[in-house]
């Protein structure tokens, strides 16, 4: 049996971030409704000169390091903060990778889902014999943008995780081929075509959330056809649009158990997955794959052989539950990889230049010049074609 799974991860992030607690100062809010209500530390900040399409190359550049590009035969990008409404951000990030034009290339879209639906389609792929020896290339990209003064500001962020999908070299493995399904027709958080920012209903879409979770948990159980429990797994990994919903979701499920505290097997299970997320915030279709990366790199166990359930949230909705194993030298291959100078090398904003490069965004269809980050940049429209450059 043919066993696909994710053989590199690759992450990038805009060059800026914001501290939560300067946020809140400049709110009036109380620092530790950010910090310890929502468990947020600091939010990634885009400039006008990047999108969802720098973004994503850039985190497949890291994915793809030592990796011959005529080997991808399958590139989607997941994304809810497209380009364009008909050319898909892959076709882009296609050309700016110089990928073989014998590939399939495509966008993905169901809010946060959108790259799971992405990464289904790839193992599908791989285990149906459609992809004749090739690997899959999976992007998730995007920027999270709600509102200057709303309740989902502090929620926002910027980032993409790219997910390289084969038989080989596995950092995770997907051994079976049964996940749980959910959906439900929900008005929890949407984007109209003409709006920049997302409108969300906060209380609904924290519940639709945990209904989803447990959808999702109950199906892959009947799937299973046993009763599968958290202790199960060494690790599990939940899409975090900010820390405390994964503690939610996590309690959620111990509360199923009996367990209504849940806070000894959170520490241990989930806790390691909210680091990276904590220093990014909210990146929408990466952020569950931000959550798995954060636990291979944080974990203080050895992981090696040991399964992780990951859990998919699209608000709207559509969610998904799977597992994957952990293969020998995941952890170490994961540490080597230099996020934290990534993180590190992040200009620190103050609210003024924060709210002026949010403000900057509104008009990001014309020119702007680049600031930091080596790699593609938006250089604005040519006859309304969308121009990028490298830099
Ligand atoms: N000290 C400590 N904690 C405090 C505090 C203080 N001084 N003041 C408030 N808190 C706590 C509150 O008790 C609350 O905790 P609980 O949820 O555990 O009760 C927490 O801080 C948040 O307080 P509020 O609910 O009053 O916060 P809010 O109304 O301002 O909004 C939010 C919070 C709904 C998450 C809002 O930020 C939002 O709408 N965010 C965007 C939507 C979102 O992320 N939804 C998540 C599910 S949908 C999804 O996952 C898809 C996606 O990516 C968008």
């Amino acid at each position: 049996m043919t066993i696909a799974g994710i053989e590199a991860l690759g992450l990038a992030v805009p060059p800026f971030t914001l501290p939560l607690t300067a946020l809140a100062a400049a709110r009036g809010v109380e620092p530790a409704k950010f910090t310890e209500g929502l468990g947020l530390g600091s939010m990634a900040v885009a400039p006008p000169h990047e999108d969802t399409v720098t973004l994503a190359v850039r985190a497949a550049r890291d994915a793809l390091q030592g990796i011959d590009p005529n080997s991808i035969g399958l590139l989607i990008v997941g994304t809810e903060t497209a380009v364009d409404h008909s050319k898909p951000v892959a076709a882009f990030v296609h050309g700016l990778l110089g990928l073989p034009s014998a590939c399939r290339s495509f966008e993905t879209k169901h809010a946060c889902f959108g790259a799971t639906a992405g990464l289904m389609n790839a193992l599908d792929w791989i285990r149906a014999g459609s992809a004749n020896g090739k690997k899959a290339l999976i992007i998730a990209s995007d920027i999270a943008r709600y509102g200057l003064g709303s309740s989902g500001e502090p929620t926002q962020g910027a980032g993409a995780v790219a997910l390289l999908i084969s038989t080989e070299n596995l950092l995770v493995a997907f051994e079976e081929r049964i996940s749980g399904s959910f959906t439900k027709d929900v008005a929890d958080f949407w984007r109209p075509l003409d709006s920049k920012d997302a409108l969300v209903d906060g209380q609904l879409s924290q519940t639709a959330y945990l209904q989803a979770l447990e959808g999702a948990w109950r199906d892959y159980q009947a799937k299973a056809g046993r009763d599968v429990r958290t202790d199960d797994f060494a690790a599990m990994a939940y899409h975090v649009p900010y820390g405390k919903m994964a503690v939610k979701a996590h309690k959620h499920l111990r509360g199923l158990e009996g367990d209504a505290d849940g806070r000894a097997s959170y520490a241990e299970k989930v806790a390691p997955g909210l680091e990276l997320p904590k220093q990014i915030g909210n990146v929408y279709t990466g952020s569950l794959y931000l959550a798995l990366a954060s636990t291979l790199l944080s974990h203080p166990a050895d992981l090696t052989g040991q399964s992780l359930s990951l859990f998919s949230y699209g608000s709207g909705s559509c969610a998904e539950l799977f597992v994957g194993r952990v293969a020998a030298g995941a952890q170490a291959r994961v540490r080597a990889k230099p996020w934290s100078a990534l993180l590190a090398a992040q200009t620190v904003l103050d609210v003024p230049a924060y709210e002026a490069l949010f403000k900057a965004r509104d008009a990001q269809d014309v020119a702007r010049p680049r600031v930091g980050t080596p790699g593609p940049w938006f250089a604005g429209e040519d006859a309304r074609y969308r121009r990028y450059v490298e830099g």
